[in-house]
């Protein structure tokens, strides 16, 4: 059951999606377009022999497999426009709105036969055309040959061996062998050959081996794509359901399914490539790819350069650079160029570095930088090719265009510097801990004055980005694209891991899904491997998950750079957030933790966090939030969100770890584990009972964290205190304190209290518990989604007044 709830798929209403080519043969475009329905019931038949033959438009039959799911024939597209097809069989729907899974690439008109005449099979288009059957092998002659569709959609001309799960089209069926056929996308621009996909038949980018586990067999009966290395992906494991794979015009290889119990839909249960724009070949050179919601994408052209011709997808510079020593650079924000000559990152100090190298080569039309820290830089020589835009994977990155310096234009791509600066890489320093005695008028008006400076230019760099990048991003939100980048994460070997760590002997960590050590790559990065206990399955679903959680990319989530699944181990590889985890920072009074064994930090005074941190850290944790579950494909429940899976990076950016990790459980683990583990206390009401677990269970957690960050107490604590009296419920109390005593500072950290100035604190202060209140409510239903929480929480929503929150949902029934 929970598995199954995790996994909640959208649905993708079709493989016809919308296609952009810059050539599409024109007369393909009939396979695409809604077919005009019979009136008429077409009768069926189930073999073509020579004494039924010919077979023409005009006789209205169709070769039906024995078991009804899969049908051939002639179908119309047009008045007189045929192409001879196999398809799903519909019995309501039988001529129209057809899924072809195979089809013969000719157009046909309403003189073509087919026909067996003398042991061969003949599909003409006019009496005296030559024979279009596609690559006929040698018939034996034989008076009984016959054309039968079987059960499993091939259809077989018995007179010779030929089959038509021989040469695809752009569909394979479940036990079709993909091992040495190709297919092709109807617009002929995309090709899958088993282990690459390729564009313009050269240009590979998706290969299955970058996964590492060999190349795609077959799909077989229950839904698993067998691999050289065994079973390599899963969709729904249920004997009952229609398969296909299909090579789309947008270039994307997905896996379709329709089980009858579940929808009555075809849903697409994998995709190799999330986001589109990835795709090569999307747009053209000089251009950039921005994607519109999953299905397809679209094509802009950076300041500085037009398109070549009205509806062209490829552009072209408005000044041409004729003397390269007088040239400048138009920084476009979040974009990738993927396609140049050389993508090698040759590294560099800072970003001056890397534009001086891009000015002293000729060659060079402009760079790429990521203001990550790592250095990253990356010349674009000789040609500007397969750009995209995503503000999700790009977090840090921008591409510096280099243009002549005559060009005026502004970049047409912004909105990075906002984020840099508000939402987390700003240095912040921390006030030391405050010592109680000796805290002097004089510390708290530096440390207001640094409030009030820090708030001040937060604020303002707030409306700024606000202004700017809430168009970019409602529109990235709306378009689905903040997604999932492709590429699986590295595996590694146990002696590679066994090594960074240094056999194990930092260990930095007790949590639920494991211990966790401190490591150090060969590359010389730190990081933190978790290893797994109690996970379910082989190593393909191990990995399929594994491979899902390395897509998720968000400035607010840890980023897992690899995992080791070798003699039974399940390790994870994350990168290393140094600060620690969040409860560390909060709850400090050397109380014991809910018999946590965590505590290797005792007697280490950590910094307060002032209210801008703890603000940040709010909305950071919410945006993540928000990505996870709306975001991404596969949308994923944290289900265990408390301030111990919150991180804290070098500035305090948070990072939420452990997500996805709850798919990994085995299932008999699910419910219990969430129960017993240290997460009481952070469970909606709902995991009580045993009804669905939503997203919206979630965002109680979240409601949770979030009274903690302001009150700095864990809500059991408070429980406990309070034991005796009706106000045992924390978040039941925190709202009697603010909305019906107006006693705001009752329910503050105590810790930073004389840091709170009504003026400058209040509404960050006053969003964050109205949010976190209506975040508590007892009923799933009443309370916000995670995208709604993270806009309330930045204000750019009004909040209305929340209702007290109560547990009485439990004692419903
Ligand atoms: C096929 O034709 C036969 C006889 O005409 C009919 O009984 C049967 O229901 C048809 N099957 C389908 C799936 O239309
Ligand atoms: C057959 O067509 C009906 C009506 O359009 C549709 O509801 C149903 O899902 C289709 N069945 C299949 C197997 O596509
Ligand atoms: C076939 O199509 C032509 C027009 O292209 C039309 O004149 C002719 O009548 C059609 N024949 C039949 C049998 O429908
Ligand atoms: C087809 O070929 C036969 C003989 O080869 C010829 O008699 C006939 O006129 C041709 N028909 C057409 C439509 O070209
Ligand atoms: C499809 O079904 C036919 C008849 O059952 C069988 O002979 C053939 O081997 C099957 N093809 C594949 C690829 O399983
Ligand atoms: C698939 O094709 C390959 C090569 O063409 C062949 O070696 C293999 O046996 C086939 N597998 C099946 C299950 O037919
Ligand atoms: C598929 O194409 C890629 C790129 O051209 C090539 O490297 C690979 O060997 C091909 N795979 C097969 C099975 O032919
Ligand atoms: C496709 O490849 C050919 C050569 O392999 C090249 O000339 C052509 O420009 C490419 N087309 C596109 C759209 O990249
Ligand atoms: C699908 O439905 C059939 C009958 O309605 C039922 O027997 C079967 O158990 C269902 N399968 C699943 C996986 O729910
Ligand atoms: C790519 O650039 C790097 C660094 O400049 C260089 O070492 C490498 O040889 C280049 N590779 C190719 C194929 O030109
Ligand atoms: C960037 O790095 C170069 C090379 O180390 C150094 O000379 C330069 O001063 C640095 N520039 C800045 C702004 O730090
Ligand atoms: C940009 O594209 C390159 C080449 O495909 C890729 O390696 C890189 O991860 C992408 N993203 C960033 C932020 O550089």
């Amino acid at each position: 059951m929970p598995r199954r709830l995790l996994q909640c798929r959208p649905t993708e209403q079709t493989q016809m999606s919308p296609f952009f080519s810059l050539s599409i043969p024109l007369f393909f475009l009939f396979l695409l377009s809604p077919i005009p329905s019979y009136s008429a019931q077409p009768q069926n038949f189930s073999s073509l022999t020579a004494a039924n033959s010919p077979w023409t438009p005009a006789s209205n039959r169709v070769l039906l497999s024995n078991n009804n799911v899969f049908a051939a024939g002639f179908l119309q597209s047009s008045p007189n426009l045929y192409s001879f097809s196999v398809w799903y069989y519909n019995k309501s729907t039988p001529l129209s709105r057809t899924i072809v899974v195979w089809s013969v690439k000719a157009q046909l008109d309403n003189s073509s036969t087919l026909s067996i005449t003398s042991g061969q099979l003949v599909l003409s288009n006019g009496p005296n055309t030559s024979n279009l059957w596609p690559s006929i092998e040698t018939a034996r002659p034989a008076s009984s040959a016959k054309l039968v569709l079987h059960d499993n959609g091939s259809l077989v001309f018995s007179g010779s061996d030929w089959e038509s799960f021989k040469v695809p089209t752009d569909t394979l069926l479940p036990n079709q062998n993909i091992s040495g056929t190709t297919i092709t996308s109807l617009n002929g621009r995309f090709t899958f050959n088993s282990t690459d996909l390729r564009f313009n038949n050269t240009d590979s980018y998706w290969t299955v081996s970058e996964t590492e586990t060999g190349r795609f067999l077959m799909l077989d009966d229950s839904g698993f794509i067998l691999g050289e290395d065994g079973r390599i992906f899963s969709a729904d494991v249920d004997e009952k359901c229609l398969r296909r794979i299909n090579i789309g015009n947008d270039g994307n290889l997905r896996v379709y399914s329709y089980c009858q119990n579940d929808s009555t839909e075809w849903t697409v249960v994998w995709q190799s490539n999330p986001e589109l724009c990835k795709i090569h070949g999307s747009c053209g050179p000089n251009s950039i790819c921005i994607g519109d919601g999953g299905s397809s994408t679209y094509c802009v052209c950076p300041s500085g350069f037009r398109n070549t011709t009205p509806d062209s997808y490829n552009c072209e510079r408005k000044i041409p650079m004729k003397n390269m020593k007088n040239t400048k650079f138009i920084r476009l924000d979040y974009v990738n160029f993927t396609g140049g000559s050389n993508q090698t990152n040759i590294g560099s100090k800072n970003l001056s570095d890397c534009q001086a190298r891009c000015l002293d080569n000729d060659n060079c039309l402009g760079f790429m930088y990521n203001y990550d820290g790592t250095g990253r830089c990356i010349l674009q020589l000789e040609r500007l090719l397969y750009g995209y835009w995503s503000p999700g994977e790009n977090t840090a990155n921008a591409m510096f265009l280099r243009v002549d310096s005559s060009e005026t234009e502004e970049t047409n791509f912004k909105g990075l510097t906002s984020v840099l600066e508000t939402t987390c890489p700003v240095n912040i320093s921390l006030p030391s801990p405050p010592d109680e005695s000796n805290t002097t008028t004089r510390n708290i008006a530096i440390i207001c004055t640094l409030f009030a400076a820090e708030l001040i230019s937060g604020v303002a760099f707030f409306w700024a980005f606000l202004k700017k990048y809430i168009k970019y991003r409602n529109m990235a939100q709306t378009l689905g694209l903040e997604l999932l980048p492709a590429g699986g994460p590295k595996r590694f070997t146990l002696s590679e891991v066994k090594a960074a760590t240094n056999g194990f002997s930092d260990p930095i960590g007790k949590g639920g899904f494991g211990d966790v050590y401190k490591g150090e790559l060969s590359d010389k990065r730190v990081v933190a491997v978790k290893c797994l206990k109690n996970v379910a399955g082989g190593d393909g679903e191990f990995w399929a998950e594994v491979t899902i959680i390395a897509r998720m990319h968000h400035l607010n989530l840890v980023r897992l750079w690899g995992f080791c699944a070798e003699k039974g181990q399940r390790i994870l590889i994350y990168e290393y957030v140094p600060n620690g985890s969040l409860d560390k920072y909060l709850f400090r009074s050397g109380r014991p933790t809910d018999g946590k064994a965590m505590d290797e930090v005792v007697g280490e005074m950590k910094p307060v966090l002032d209210w801008n941190i703890r603000y940040r850290i709010a909305v950071g944790v919410a945006r993540a939030i928000a990505y996870l579950h709306e975001e991404c494909l596969e949308w994923v429940l944290h289900c265990d969100i408390k301030p111990e899976n919150i991180l804290l990076g070098d500035d305090f950016c948070p990072k939420i770890s452990d997500f996805g990790l709850a798919k990994l459980r085995k299932k008999e683990d699910m419910v219990s584990m969430s129960r017993i583990r240290g997460t009481r206390g952070y469970m909606a009401p709902e995991w009580a009972k045993t009804d669905q677990i939503t997203p919206k269970a979630d965002v109680y957690s979240f409601g949770m964290v979030l009274l903690e960050i302001v009150s700095g107490i864990r809500n059991f604590e408070m429980q406990g205190s309070f034991i005796e009296s009706e106000n045992w419920y924390f978040p039941g109390w925190a709202f009697d304190k603010v909305f019906k005593e107006m006693k705001v500072e009752d329910i503050l950290d105590r810790q930073i209290k004389h840091a709170y100035d009504d003026r400058m604190h209040f509404k960050l202060v006053d969003r964050m518990v109205k949010t976190a209140m209506w975040c508590l409510q007892d009923r799933p239903e009443l309370r916000p989604s995670m995208g709604k929480v993270a806009k309330m929480l930045e204000g750019t929503v009004e909040i209305m007044e929340p209702k007290k929150p109560t547990i009485f949902y439990l004692g419903d029934d």
